[in-house]
């Protein structure tokens, strides 16, 4: 018996990283699971590989819309009946001074990583409530807790979601749903790739990642799913609000 069997999670951003890693241990401890993704193609691809570890659909949209979070959040319903976990995890990066930064980068990075919770926390509670409850899990960050040089528009976006998690949370827990924040450090995953590719000075990015955290490495996708198994299961029911950092020792420093 899986730690989710029976229960449908729908997780944002699915196709990749973070969220795929999620998605793969959902299904392991026998979650029925919905990913969502703006990248169609890659999405169709991570489905059909997910497809090997349980039962698993997938729905194309972009969390930004309020029309596309109700296709995913209805998804789930439609498909397996229920809507028990829902994870927020689709987010962009973004490494810009703030002299750099233009508005619409910062409107882009606000608006998928903090709107686009608000979209699917939204279609989600509904159903929650009339099930008697449920699971929510938002994606923060370690950059939502301490600020790092030329990123204001990602510690601001994270800084916003693990209020805004905290928020619901103390709304939510008198309808029996648990909201809490998952916040990773530096994790191998394409996003990560993308500070590099995307930043000023690509080779100081990739050299400032390796020695990031005491730790002296990068996290595996599936340390940081631990996390989010940890917040969406029965083993985390004091957790309310709360804010789960697996950054390999980068806020303690
Ligand atoms: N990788 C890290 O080091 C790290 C550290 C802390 C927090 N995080 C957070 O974890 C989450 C996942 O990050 P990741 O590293 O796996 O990134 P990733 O780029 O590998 O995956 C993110 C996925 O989200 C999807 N996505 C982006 N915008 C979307 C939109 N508008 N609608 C729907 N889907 C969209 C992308 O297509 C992609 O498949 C993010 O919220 C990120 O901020 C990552």
């Amino acid at each position: 018996m899986g730690k989710l069997t029976g229960r449908t999670a729908l997780i944002s951003g699915g196709a990749s990283g973070i969220g795929r890693a999620i998605a793969q241990l959902f299904l392991e401890e026998g979650c029925q699971v919905v990913v969502s993704d703006i990248n169609a193609e890659s999405l169709e691809s991570v489905t059909k590989e997910l497809g090997e570890y349980g039962e698993v659909a997938g729905v194309a949209g972009d969390v930004r819309s309020m029309q596309d979070a109700g296709r995913m959040v209805e998804t789930a319903i439609t498909r397996f009946g229920k809507l028990d976990v829902l994870v927020c995890n689709a987010g962009i990066t973004s490494v810009m001074p703030i002299m750099e930064l233009t508005e619409q980068e910062w409107d882009a990075v606000l608006t998928t990583n903090v709107k686009g919770m608000f979209t699917l926390v939204k279609h989600a509670v509904p159903h929650m409530i009339a099930q008697g409850g449920g699971k929510i899990v938002t994606l923060g960050s370690e950059m939502g807790i301490v600020a790092v040089p030329e990123s204001p528009a990602y510690n601001a976006s994270k800084g916003a979601v693990i209020m805004f998690t905290k928020s619901i949370a103390v709304d939510l827990i008198q309808h029996n749903i648990r909201v809490n924040s998952l916040c990773p450090g530096i994790t191998r995953t394409p996003l990560l790739q993308a500070e590099v590719d995307n930043s000023l000075d690509p080779e100081k990015t990739a050299a400032e990642q390796a020695s990031w955290a005491p730790i002296m490495r990068v996290a595996d996708p599936r340390e940081i799913a631990q996390g989010a198994l940890f917040l969406a299961g029965d083993d985390s029911s004091f957790a309310v609000g709360s804010s789960l950092v697996l950054d390999g020792g980068f806020t303690a420093k």
